[in-house]
């Protein structure tokens, strides 16, 4: 079912005054156009399609002083010659109503996140990159836009989706430092969610990283530091003795999209697949003796990527030397995205 809204004027303009660049990188260019609905008095309404650009916020909303803001991360993709098409929008549907819910907020309506999303993205078909590994990048968000200087939930609420035509967020392996000292998320916490709160916790970790030299920071668990959570913005997989090892989904780990899709092609592919507490002196001892062979991280921006590097606060460091499962399901999985492979486990939605 789809939902009614309006097209703001200015959207055909901002469309057709609108051109791809030619280096497209991750993100760094907003599309023309933007979702908006509002939330008040306990219904959804004023959905429309409007050209990007700034909105006002009062400054006292809560989202700005708490934090009360969630969002998603997905993709449009098309292959040459075809419509658009999305990879499993109703588990981002189901992950961003998750989130909500652990903040107190409204969950979005799947005929309004749907409807959102095939807005933006036929708006933008011209613009959906067709090479391998770029796409459509839609960013859906919802945050409170009630005025209050006291702590309480808000009844007032938008629900925005931008997007930016992107390649993909990391072209080459990563370079991961093991975080010792900070802790992303606690046990009944907010973890799970993909509350910005979650990244804003992250940020300082990120800045010593990429001080010292790597591109991301790896979470342990909030309670003794040991057991290997995920990155800031991707799951984590190890290859030792040949299965594949992920740390399992708890309250304090993204259930990511794409880490989903890797383990059931993985086990499509005969791959062994062991979703357990990892601990990370084990882990380190198994790159150590050559039982672990590889590492990689998978998230819907990156896709699957290789981790060359693991790096510790002491200095120590760890070269997993292969990459042959990771780069094996990161073909496997564009290869369904971009259409080239038939879409077997039902992924893909058609615009
Ligand atoms: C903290 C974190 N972990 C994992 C992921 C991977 O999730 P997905 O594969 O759904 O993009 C993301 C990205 O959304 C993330 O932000």
């Amino acid at each position: 079912m789809t939902v009614e809204f309006t097209q703001l004027p200015g959207v055909e303009d901002a469309v057709a005054g609108f051109s791809l660049p030619q280096d497209l990188a991750f993100g760094q260019v907003a599309a023309p156009v933007m979702f908006s609905a509002e939330y008040s008095d306990g219904q959804w309404h004023d959905a429309q399609l409007e050209p990007y650009g700034p909105i006002s916020i009062i400054p006292t909303a809560r989202s700005l002083q708490f934090a009360e803001s969630v969002f998603e991360g997905m993709k449009a993709y098309r292959a040459p010659g075809m419509a658009p098409h999305l990879f499993r929008p109703e588990v981002n549907c189901r992950r961003f109503a998750g989130s909500a819910e652990r903040l107190g907020m409204p969950p979005v309506p799947e005929d309004l996140f749907m409807t959102g999303l095939a807005a933006v993205t036929q708006a933008c078909a011209d613009f959906v990159p067709t090479s391998s590994g770029a796409s459509l990048y839609l960013r859906p968000v919802l945050f409170s836009t009630e005025a209050g200087f006291t702590v309480a939930n808000s009844k007032s609420f938008r629900f925005m989706i931008t997007a930016s035509p992107s390649s993909a967020y990391t072209s080459g392996p990563m370079k991961v430092l093991i975080e010792r000292k900070d802790v992303r998320a606690a046990r009944g916490g907010i973890g799970y969610a993909k509350a910005g709160a979650n990244y804003a916790a992250a940020m300082r970790a990120t800045t010593n990283a990429v001080a010292r030299g790597f591109s991301v920071a790896l979470w342990l668990d909030p309670i003794n530091n040991r057991m290997i959570e995920e990155l800031s913005g991707m799951n984590f997989f190890a290859v030792i003795d040949g299965a594949l090892h992920t740390p399992p989904i708890g309250d304090s780990i993204i259930a990511g999209v794409t880490r989903d899709s890797i383990i059931r092609l993985a086990k499509d592919a005969g791959i062994e697949v062991q979703e357990r507490a990892m601990p990370i002196d084990e882990l380190t001892a198994d790159l150590e003796s050559g039982r672990c062979r590889e590492l990689f991280a998978t998230g819907t921006a990156a896709i699957v990527v290789p981790i060359h590097m693991l790096g510790d606060a002491d200095g120590n460091k760890w070269t997993p030397p292969e990459t042959t499962i990771c780069q094996q399901l990161r073909s496997e999985l564009l290869d369904i995205q971009e259409r080239r492979a038939p879409d077997r486990f039902d992924w893909l939605k058609i615009l």
